[in-house]
């Protein structure tokens, strides 16, 4: 089936700054997936290969599949606006995503975001168990439904359990909140704000909790 894993490098020795750096130049020629394809480039995790706490998003959309970074459009504004709120400096965290490939279907100039499919999402599974290996953070944040399931298993209900910290393989702590392109597309104004604070009580858990 598809999978990343023939890509990966062996990254068993040496400083996680030198076994990150080697997981993104690999998987600048990743072809696990049919994603890579349509893309324009593979958007790896950034920041601290130290980290203690690993924020772990669900795929790059249009922005980020231009710029080779996770979260600088839309939804990453919300999210560094929201970490700076809880006192968060992105340098000092990873960011990364579940799905290192822009997925899209081109309608005229612009080009829509398609959720990936569950096998997409496996087949990149393994770059994240990679980070997460070689970073061995603490606290490990899922934002929205696709990196808890990665994280934490299909069972996992977000609207039941977002908030609470979970055990997990990859870190002592780990959570999962809402993902904040989700708030920003929630049309009810009301509904919206209550689910950024809600967003907002899970950063400032995770700022008062990962080190
Ligand atoms: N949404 C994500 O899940 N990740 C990004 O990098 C940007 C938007
Ligand atoms: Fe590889 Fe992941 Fe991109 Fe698919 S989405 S080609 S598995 S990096």
């Amino acid at each position: 089936g598809v999978s990343a894993r023939p890509f990966l490098p062996e990254v068993t020795s040496g400083e996680p700054s030198h076994s990150i750096a080697r997981l993104r130049d690999a998987a600048a020629v990743c072809q696990g997936c049919d994603l890579h394809g349509p893309a324009t480039q593979t958007v790896f995790g950034v920041g601290n290969p130290n980290a203690k706490l690993v924020l772990v998003g669900e795929q790059p959309g249009d922005r980020e599949d231009l710029a080779g970074e996770p979260f600088v459009g839309p939804a990453g504004q919300l999210l560094r606006e929201t970490l700076s709120e809880v006192g968060l400096d992105p340098a000092e965290l990873y960011i990364t995503n579940s799905v290192k490939h822009f997925k899209f279907k081109p309608t005229g100039k612009r080009r829509l975001h398609v959720k990936p499919a569950a096998r997409e999402v496996a087949a990149c599974r393994p770059w994240l168990e990679a980070e997460l290996d070689v970073i061995r953070p603490k606290m490990v944040v899922a934002l929205g439904a696709t990196a808890a399931g990665v994280l934490l298993g299909p069972g996992f209900r977000l609207l039941k359990s977002r908030g609470q910290v979970q055990r997990s393989d990859h870190a002592k702590w780990t959570i999962a909140t809402y993902h904040p392109s989700a708030i920003l597309r929630v049309p009810n104004e009301a509904t919206r704000e209550t689910m950024r604070k809600a967003f907002l009580e899970d950063l400032h858990f995770a700022a008062e909790h990962y080190r």
